[in-house]
């Protein structure tokens, strides 16, 4: 199963970063977004973070002005965006980063078992729903898995390659051969709940919150703490805003649907206040903290 060519269906916070790092290692890309805006957006969000990453491989001499402005080039030249499902037909992988919905992404995945070729790979970019479900939604289980990138994709240097008990072995190892081929560290994980990293990182979020909610400290000592104490890049609530409430939120109420005896899946009140009043994080303004764009207040 040789992977050259990539559909990504999604462009948005997460769909964008993947489109971008697999044109980065060297496959055609196909961005698939329903509507025009949104295409466009993504497509601006590529443009920005491509021309951020070549400045700083110039300004570190890793590359000259040359070099930075071929390999911007090329990258970008890799990818083709598209509101038409057709053009992802003959792709050999299609990655799903929509928005986590299991019946919207259930029906997606048995839209496409109709529109790509047999040979293609499926996979999604869910942070926690059951991969089975979805395979057998697209009817190839066999070439199902999850390739579970984080935010900010570009950075990040991880993917979670997720198997079912039907996936085939050839398509888990291509899979995982494609994310080490955009330069992440691929590791492999089973269908359970949040996988590896989100099984860990949303409880110690959840945690903070609830520690937050108690007055037990504020927001900044305890971010202060597991930054300054643990060495973490950022601390929880701020990492909670980076990954939005409303996504958050979304993770804990399907593990406690699912799992409604597992002590460590609870739903901080707080939390649910503030996706109730539309404040989601960084990308509203507003969450646990207040933001301007990129910058925390
Ligand atoms: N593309 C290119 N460059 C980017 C970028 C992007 N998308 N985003 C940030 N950068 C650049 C910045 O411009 C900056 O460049 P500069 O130094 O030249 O100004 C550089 O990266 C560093 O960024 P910052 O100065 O803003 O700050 P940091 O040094 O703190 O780095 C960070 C940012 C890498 C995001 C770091 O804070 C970090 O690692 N945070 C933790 C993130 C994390 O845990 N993510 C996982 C979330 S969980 C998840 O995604 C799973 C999901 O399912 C919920």
């Amino acid at each position: 199963m040789e992977i050259k060519k990539v559909g990504v269906i999604g462009c948005g916070l997460m769909g964008h970063g993947i489109v971008q790092i697999a044109a980065q290692g060297g496959f055609d890309v196909v961005a698939f977004e329903a509507d025009a805006g949104a295409l466009e957006k993504g497509l601006g969000r590529i443009d920005r973070s491509l021309s951020k990453l070549s400045s700083r491989n110039v300004e570190k001499g890793k590359m000259t002005e040359d070099q930075a402005k071929d390999w911007v080039g090329t990258t970008r030249g890799r990818i083709e965006g598209s509101t038409d499902k057709a053009a992802l037909a003959d792709c050999d992988l299609v990655i799903e980063a929509i928005v986590e919905n299991l019946d919207i992404k259930k029906s997606l995945f048995a839209e496409l078992g109709g529109i790509v070729k047999d040979s293609a790979i499926f996979a999604s970019n869910t942070s926690s729903f059951p991969i089975k479900e979805m395979a057998d939604a697209s009817g190839r289980p066999s070439q199902f898995v999850g390739l579970h990138f984080f935010n900010p994709v570009q950075l990040m240097r991880l993917v979670e390659v997720v198997r079912t008990d039907d996936t085939d072995p050839a398509a888990f190892e291509a899979a995982k051969n494609f994310g080490t081929a955009c330069g992440k560290q691929a590791v492999a994980c089973k269908d359970t709940p949040g996988f590896v990293v989100n099984r860990l990182l949303v409880p110690y979020m959840v945690q903070a919150i609830q520690m937050l909610d108690r007055g037990d400290a504020t927001k900044e000592d305890i971010d202060a703490a597991m930054q300054f104490g643990c060495g973490y890049p950022m601390g929880p609530l701020t990492l909670t805003d980076y990954v939005g409430l409303d996504t958050t939120l979304s993770i804990l109420e399907g593990w406690v649907d699912r799992y409604p005896n597992e002590p460590a899946f609870s739903i901080p009140e707080s939390l649910r206040t503030k996706v109730a009043e539309g404040k989601l994080g960084r990308k509203t303004g507003e969450g646990y903290y207040a933001w301007e764009g990129d910058k925390k207040q």
